[in-house]
């Protein structure tokens, strides 16, 4: 079944089969082809090109009315199955506790722990599944989902569980990854439960198959360089690669532990010097920032121009959770990148689709324009220019969302 995307004013978001990510002055770079057709043959993206030369055998034809056409966005750093809401915080937060006072309180993430072990499985789901199609609806296309809500075995096994089922049921592209060390499970001693992530709940989810990556909350006041550099090592036994979180309330240390065990992303990077940047130099990691997490908690926005200058690549993630970040529009991630962050519209472009899907392992599969690739595709409402999406940051833009090759 071939389908013919017609009368596109732009097509945004080309790259070359066989470009993984872009880095440096490559971020400074998009292939655009205007007056444009796109063919979709089943799930993929099968030719595109100028007006003139237009194929006449496709089954059917969408008429793009003058709107553009780009990929999907990839939400690389995302908490969405979690249970009920945390908006009591939001008032503390509002009266002038910081992130890591209501964590001190006992609230924050074990807040979160206890609502999801009150929660059964079918529920988790249901509540879970409809923050998926909220984020497909604002056109992201591909998402990783972390656990690390359950800080017990069980549980932990229950929120991958949980993305198993969304995996399988949801058209938008989904990996896993297991968050055991986001913070210390309530009745544990630290060293207790650094051992139960790395020597039970590791060998469990493996067991299962239930995770694609490992990740750990290396940060002040949760797990240290040492703890971080235990559990990688169990998860690399069992081919868990890490992904990190790293340098969000403190200089942490945790991007060159990352770094040292080959994490595909270390995500976060609000307090960062450069010593990170040198850190991250001539390696396959993918700095990803997160500037939800520093617009709601009023946290300095990631250095990404100045990583970009030194020659590294940058990806921009939603961090969707219901403590630090609870939104999952990558539109507005991009429009924070461009406003608080100062990325052109190309370079945060670039972080949110290519450099994501790389931050997740899935840009040979997705996260640009390319022939052969997944047909996942927002196409706009007429815009000027791809500017407008992130300068005109609440208007609606998106006219229709395309996931392997089908309209929703
Ligand atoms: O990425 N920083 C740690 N974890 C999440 C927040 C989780 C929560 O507060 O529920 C984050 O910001
Ligand atoms: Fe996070």
């Amino acid at each position: 079944m071939k389908t013919c995307i017609k009368h596109i004013r732009e097509i945004v978001g080309i790259v070359p089969e066989g470009v993984l990510r872009k880095q440096g002055h490559e971020m400074n770079e998009t292939g655009v082809l205007h007056d444009a057709w796109l063919l979709i043959d089943g799930d993929r993206i099968a030719a595109f090109g100028p007006k003139a030369e237009m194929p006449t055998d496709a089954d059917s034809y969408i008429d793009a009315e003058d709107g553009l056409l780009m990929p999907s966005f990839c939400d690389s750093h995302t908490h969405i199955v979690y249970a009920g809401s945390r908006e009591g915080e939001f008032i503390d937060k509002i009266n002038g506790l910081s992130y890591e006072e209501i964590a001190r309180r006992g609230g924050g993430i074990l807040n979160s722990a206890d609502r999801l072990h009150e929660t059964t499985e079918d529920e988790l789901y249901e509540q879970s599944m409809a923050r998926v199609n909220e984020m497909i609806s604002k056109g992201t296309g591909a998402m990783e989902i972390k656990s690390g809500y359950g800080l017990r075995t069980e549980d932990e096994l229950k929120m991958l569980r949980v993305i198993r089922r969304i995996r399988e049921h949801t058209p938008a592209l989904v990996r896993s990854t297991f968050l055991g060390a986001h913070a210390i499970g309530r009745g544990y001693k630290h060293d207790e439960y650094v051992r139960l992530v790395a020597e039970e709940m590791i060998p469990a989810v493996a067991k299962e198959g239930l995770a694609d990556f490992v990740d750990v909350f290396c940060d002040e006041g949760f797990f240290t360089v040492e703890d971080t550099n235990l559990i990688l090592l169990a998860g690399e036994q069992y081919g868990l690669r890490p992904k990190i979180h790293a340098n969000e309330l403190a200089v942490s240390g945790g991007v060159q532990v990352g770094v040292k065990h080959k994490a595909l992303s270390v995500d976060h990077l609000e307090k960062t010097t450069d010593a990170e940047i040198e850190a991250l130099r001539g390696t396959n990691t993918m700095p990803t920032m997160l500037p939800g997490s520093s617009f709601f908690l009023g946290l300095p926005y990631g250095r990404a121009k100045e990583f970009i200058e030194a020659g590294l690549g940058v990806a921009l993630a939603s961090d969707y959770n219901p403590g630090s970040s609870p939104s999952g529009d990558m539109r507005f991630v991009m429009a924070m990148g461009c406003i608080r962050m100062r990325l052109t519209t190309v370079q945060a472009l670039n972080a949110v689709t290519l450099n994501s899907a790389y931050a997740m392992g899935v840009s040979d599969e997705l996260g640009s324009i390319t022939v052969g690739k997944r047909a996942n595709l927002i196409l706009t409402r007429p815009l000027n220019s791809l500017t407008m999406i992130p300068y005109m940051y609440q208007t609606p833009f998106i006219k229709q969302i395309i996931l392997n090759g089908k309209l929703l």
